[in-house]
Parts: structure tokens; C-alpha cells; sequence
């Protein structure tokens, strides 16, 4: 049986003022899943995790997060949702094994586990041998992990990590992505991620949710974003030498060929068809022209294929 989803929002609106912060959001996570929430600075990410959690309440709309309103049970929710707020702070005076032991207490981790718990996430999080360090030494990244670490210890089947990579360098950052990345596929955990990176949001998401002033103005992988958009599909084919410009002839002749271009010096082209059944009548039109084709691969387009798509589609 499908699993209940793991939020759901009908009309969630938070005003502040005259401002909209979040605008009607009507949104489902599955169970599971990881899910990108991607937008530029101001565009409500913060603001709707806060409303999920039941920190902050809505001006209009619901949510039910794991099945409970976070409006009004906020305190049992907080309990099973893990947060990586915007900007974590982790204690500086104290260990990175205190920190998280002092949380395990807050979070009311029984006696007889917590030593084990904090243990295993030290060695997860490669902070093991820096357990009893103070945390004033460690680099930002190390405080990045012992936050994402300290935001596990009540084994929460949901995780809200909000920028969880902003301001770290590349190799911590990497690291942070192959956490996220084991936590899904290993621990089932499901996680909303607020990103305005679209690398970020490629690289982890199954699905992504585009928030633009407060409203989810696109939702699905990137695969179904561009389909649609109507970006068609972008192939990439490889034929002899000889043939390029045999193969040129054929394109050009072909109605539904769009951009097509020659990687330099190398007997490769690239074109974009409006749809994917475009193709074989394409191939077998080459095969009739005698154009010897060693490769042909269609190149999923990317989030940032579609991210710009979407701001091209509303500027025009
Ligand atoms: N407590 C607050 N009081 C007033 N305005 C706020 C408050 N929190 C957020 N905002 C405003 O709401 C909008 C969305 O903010 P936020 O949710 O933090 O966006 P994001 O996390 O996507 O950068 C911004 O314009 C921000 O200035
Ligand atoms: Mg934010």
C-alpha cells in the first residue's frame, strides 16, 4: 500500500503586513521522497518551513504535516520532523560530543541510547575523532555536519534542511550532499529541501517545486518540468567525418529540426526536436541519406534548462 504523503498544503498563505510571504501554496510531498523547494532569496522558502512546523502560524489555508495540523499539535510535530535551520548555531564553548548529547536530552532520547545514537552520527558525520574538540575550532563545515547530525538524533522521519550548503566550500559541501543522499536512500528519511541552487536541487531532488513570490509556479523532475514547457527534446548524434555534412542536408531539410549545431572539429551534432517521436522518423531519414550514425543520444534537459525556460516564458 502507498504510504499517506508525508505534507500536504491546501491554500497556505502567511501575510506579513502588506506582504505576501507565501501565497496560497497547494503542495504534496510524498513519503520518501526527497523534495527540492527552489527560489531566489525572498521567495518564501523559510517562511513555509517555519509554517510547517508549527512556529508560525497561517493567515489563511492548512497544512497537515505526517498527519498532523502544525497549527495546532506544533509539539508533537517538532518532535518527529528534524530542522537544519537557515543558520544553524551549534555552541562553541562546548564539545561536539556535548552538543549533541545536551540535544539528545532536550529531545528526551532515552538514557540508554543516547551515548550509542551520538556515537554512530559522530562517526557518520566523519567527526568521531574530533568528538571531544571544542566546537570553536572546527571549520564551518564541520558545524554544518554536527548541525545536520544534531538535527537527526530523534530519528525524525522528516527532515526540513533549509540552504543546507550556503556558504560551504566545495568539498563540504559535497560531503553534505552525500549525507542527504544516504539519508533518503538508506534511512527512508523523507526530506524537503530549500535550495536556490540549481545544481544543488539536480543533484538531489526526485522532484522539484519552483516558489516564486510565495507561490509554487512549477512542480515535477526536471524530465516533466521542460515537457511542459514544450522544450522538446535535444539529441546528440555522432556520424563519420565525411558524412557531417551529408548529415547537415538532412537536418536542414527536416521541418521539426531546431539549433542545430556542430561540436568543433569533431563529427558530432547536437539539434533539438519538438517531441521524442520526432526521432525515428529523423534516423530513418539519415539512414536514407546514407549517413553512417555511430551515437545518437537525447540529453535530459536540466533544471537550469528549465529554470530559465520559465523565466523566458513569463518575460515574453
Ligand atoms: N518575520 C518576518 N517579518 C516580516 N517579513 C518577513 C518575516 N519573515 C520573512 N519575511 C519576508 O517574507 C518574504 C519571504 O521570506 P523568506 O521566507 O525568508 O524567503 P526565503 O527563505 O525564500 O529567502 C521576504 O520578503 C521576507 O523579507
Ligand atoms: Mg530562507
Amino acid at each position: 500500500m502507498e504510504k499517506p504523503p508525508a505534507i500536504v498544503a491546501n491554500g497556505l498563505t502567511r501575510r506579513f503586513g502588506d506582504l505576501t510571504a507565501v501565497d496560497s501554496l497547494d503542495l504534496e510531498v510524498r513519503a520518501g521522497e526527497v523534495l527540492g523547494f527552489l527560489g531566489h532569496n525572498g521567495a518564501g522558502k523559510t517562511t513555509t518551513v517555519r509554517l510547517l512546523n508549527g512556529v508560525l502560524t497561517a493567515t489563511a489555508g492548512s497544512a497537515r504535516v505526517l498527519g498532523l495540523d502544525p497549527a495546532v499539535d506544533g509539539a508533537e510535530l517538532r518532535r518527529r520532523t528534524g530542522v537544519l535551520t537557515e543558520t544553524p548555531s551549534v555552541d562553541e564553548r562546548l564539545t561536539a560530543s556535548e552538543n549533541l548529547n545536551i540535544y539528545a536530552e532536550l529531545y528526551g532520547v532515552s538514557e540508554n541510547t543516547i551515548h550509542k545514537r551520538v556515537a554512530g552520527l559522530l562517526d557518520m558525520f566523519q567527526l568521531a575523532d574530533r568528538a571531544n574538540d571544542r566546537v570553536s575550532g572546527f571549520s564551518r563545515g564541520m558545524k554544518q555536519r554536527l548541525a545536520l547530525a544534531r538535527a537527526l538524533l530523534h530519528q525524525p522521519e522528516l527532515l526540513f534542511l533549509d540552504e543546507p550548503t550556503s556558504g560551504l566550500d566545495p568539498v563540504s559541501t559535497r560531503q553534505v550532499h552525500t549525507l542527504i543522499r544516504e539519508l533518503s536512500r538508506n534511512g527512508g528519511h523523507t526530506v524537503f529541501l530549500c535550495t536556490h541552487n540549481l545544481e544543488e536541487a539536480q543533484r538531489l531532488c526526485d522532484r522539484v517545486a519552483v516558489l516564486e513570490q510565495g507561490r509554487v509556479v512549477a512542480l515535477g523532475t526536471p524530465t516533466e518540468l521542460a515537457h511542459n514547457l514544450g522544450q522538446g527534446v535535444r539529441l546528440e548524434l555522432e556520424t563519420a567525418p565525411g558524412s557531417v555534412a551529408a548529415a547537415l542536408e538532412v537536418l536542414a531539410a527536416f521541418r521539426d529540426a531546431r539549433d542545430v549545431s556542430q561540436t568543433d572539429g569533431h563529427p558530432r551534432l547536437t539539434l533539438a526536436l519538438p517531441v521524442r517521436d520526432n526521432i525515428p522518423q529523423l534516423v530513418s531519414n539519415l539512414v536514407a541519406a546514407d549517413v553512417p550514425l555511430y551515437r545518437i543520444t537525447p540529453q535530459e534537459p536540466t533544471l537550469e534548462d528549465v529554470y530559465f525556460a520559465l523565466h523566458e516564458n513569463k518575460e515574453s
